[in-house]
């Protein structure tokens, strides 16, 4: 009903050009010849994802805006207003309090954008105008102007003279203040925001202006999140040039170079570190042409999903990026911490925009926010809380935060780690990547239930399926009548792949690993239906052949062990494998010579489970 309200009021009194963002870019990205829908033109309308989203925006709607403006108000020599102080990650005495803050803005306005719900609304722009009279208050504390954080101005001055010890990350948490900020300015258009998040960025110019370019790379050393990604971007919202040489200041030579050439140089790198400054590479390159750019993020993509990725798609153990493909020797509790998943989908929709008919790029998204992000959410929590990794050793259970997070899911205030904000970020955005669209037509890059308002052409498209428990899912086309291509992903795991339109099969490619084109003029009314059978496969170790993963299509499975002890990989017989039931992914297998019922890993919560199992004998050819 929202989601009518925003199309039907607030849609029609913005220029339709924008399709959808309350506040659009100013200058075009170049190198790309497709593009993602904004936000407010897709909803979900059933499923584990809807489910997921439900649970994230009731903490959403929940969480207090004075307890999450107590760090900024005490920096910034305001009163707390009797707020009580969050724990965790955002207690007073965190080393890099406050860059949780940003990921709630985000997600607000995400909130906001998909369905004009008013409480995430207020709630973003109560914070906003709380970080500006934080910010309006930084002459009485001796702080530059524009500066905005949780920590005193003086931990810059430390990170610049190499003396800072507290652990602070200090860059990476202006970051996440900046992106929330900018999200807030174009998915809701506050303009508090824009005002604050300016002069924030003008003082990162002043801040990193004085130093030169040896003592700024010395400054890169300390996780910086993706400042080249967020300054970038306010060029191409402004068209104001020096954010762009400011963005440059943030090219981390030692990282970048070695990508450049496509060399491999990860091993013992932090994981989370890199990501978001590749997707700021990817955006330098939109926004400068400068095709160096374009090679270290895509270089950086192939790398980690080839080489350093498990079966899930996560990546990185205890944090770090190990060697290449050593994957069976790192299977333990600290294996995939969320937060690189979320930033290397975000990577995953910049590059896809520069080579949009290779699907290997939505191949990847499906599986790794499918088998990873979507299974990190507790689905027996109402406020939706998240694991930090997903443990992957033999009899791991979910809930494995950091100690300093109690060990288990997040939860209200006392975690507040990075995890837990890219996790709202991520359970807001769900219905963000199933489509896209070029010149030519519509993207269906996945499958899930929604409804797509492609407000430019006057067209709905309404997504109806059960995938992944069903392998069939329906389009129903209404609106404007119009000759344009409908380009399918038919993804590298399915065989047998067929197409019909309104009943009648489609003499069409549908290859595995291409997108099938059905081009038409379209009426209302018109309902396509598209088939991607499922079977067992194995994803391997990329280290070693004999460890495997079991997946179902789209689907990676977990043995539910109970309570039962498991210590090392059982050996799974494949030919045991078998589907229970039509409608549910259940399934049974022998391991060890024992029973096991398999589900998927997404739903593997409250037991103890296996993902890498040995293996003897091979698949059955039929389900
Ligand atoms: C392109 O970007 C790379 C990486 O930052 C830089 O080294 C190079 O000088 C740039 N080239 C041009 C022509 O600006």
């Amino acid at each position: 009903m929202n989601f009518i309200t925003k199309a039907l009021g607030v849609g029609l009194l913005v220029a339709t050009a924008v399709n959808g963002q309350a506040v659009k870019p100013v200058v075009a990205e170049s190198g790309v010849s497709a593009w993602m829908f904004d936000i407010s033109q897709t909803v979900l309308t059933d499923g584990r994802w809807k489910q997921n989203e439900a649970r994230t925006l009731s903490y959403l709607k929940y969480v207090d805006v004075d307890r999450l403006l107590y760090v900024f108000r005490a920096n910034h020599g305001l009163s707390t207003n009797g707020a009580s102080q969050n724990g965790g990650w955002d207690a007073p005495s965190f080393p890099f309090r406050s860059h949780v803050q940003g990921h709630f803005l985000t997600a607000w306005s995400q909130c906001y954008a998909m369905s004009g719900d008013s409480t995430c609304k207020s709630k973003a722009s109560s914070m906003v105008s709380g970080m500006l009279a934080c910010q309006k208050n930084n002459g009485a504390k001796g702080y530059t102007t524009g500066y905005l954080s949780g920590f005193p101005e003086s931990d810059f001055t430390a990170l610049e003279g190499g003396t800072l010890t507290s652990g602070n990350v200090p860059w990476y948490v202006i970051h996440k203040t900046m992106a929330g900020l900018l999200d807030a300015w174009r998915n809701i258009g506050d303009a508090n925001a824009k005002t604050v998040l300016l002069s924030m960025a003008s003082w990162v110019n002043t801040r990193t202006g004085k130093l030169s370019n040896s003592q700024m790379q010395n400054v890169l050393n300390t996780e910086f999140g993706g400042m080249n990604d967020v300054m970038t971007q306010i060029y191409l919202m402004t068209g104001d040039s020096t954010y762009l040489t400011v963005a440059k200041r943030f090219d981390h030579n030692a990282v970048f170079a070695p990508l450049s050439k496509n060399q491999d140089s990860l091993n013992g790198l932090h994981a989370n570190t890199q990501v978001p400054k590749w997707i700021g590479a990817a955006k330098e390159y939109k926004a400068t042409s400068n095709a160096t750019y374009k090679s270290i993020a895509v270089n950086a993509w192939t790398i980690t999903t080839n080489a350093h990725s498990y079966s899930i798609g996560g990546n990185s153990q205890a944090e770090h990026f190990r060697a290449p493909n050593a994957i069976s020797g790192y299977l333990s509790t600290d294996t995939a911490e969320g937060c690189n998943s979320y930033n290397m989908l975000k990577l995953t929709r910049e590059l896809w925009a520069m080579d949009p008919g290779s699907t290997k790029y939505f191949d990847f998204y499906e599986r790794t926010l499918m088998n990873h992000l979507v299974g990190a959410q507790n689905p027996s929590d109402s406020h939706g809380h998240v694991t930090y990794f997903s443990s992957l050793n033999p009899g791991a259970t979910r809930g494995l935060g950091p100690a300093w997070g109690g060990g288990t899911y997040s939860t209200d205030y006392d975690s507040m780690w990075c995890c837990q904000g890219t996790g709202l970020e991520q359970n807001s955005k769900l219905a963000d990547s199933i489509y896209g669209y070029d010149s030519s037509g519509l993207y269906v890059h996945m499958f899930a239930p929604s409804v797509l308002k492609w407000t430019a052409k006057g067209v709905t498209v309404t997504q109806s399926t059960t995938f992944p428990a069903s392998d069939t899912t329906t389009l129903a086309i209404s609106g404007t009548s119009g000759s344009w291509t409908l380009k399918i992903r038919i993804p590298s795991w399915t065989s047998g792949a067929t197409i019909s339109v309104n009943g009648v099969a489609q003499n069409v490619q549908v290859t595995p690993g291409s997108y099938a084109s059905v081009t038409r003029t379209w009426a209302s009314g018109d309902t396509v239906t598209i088939k991607l059978p499922m079977g067992f496969r194995t994803i391997a170790a990329n280290d070693n052949s004999n460890l495997v993963t079991i997946a179902y299509g789209p689907v990676v499975l977990c043995g539910n062990y109970g309570s039962s002890t498991v210590s090392s990989a059982p050996t799974l017989d494949l030919g045991s494998l078998k589907r229970t039931s039509s409608s549910a992914l259940t399934f049974s297998a022998t391991a060890n010579g024992a029973a096991v019922s398999m589900v998927p890993f997404f739903e593997g919560h409250g037991f103890k489970y296996v993902v890498y199992f040995g293996k003897s004998g091979s698949l059955p050819t039929s389900t």
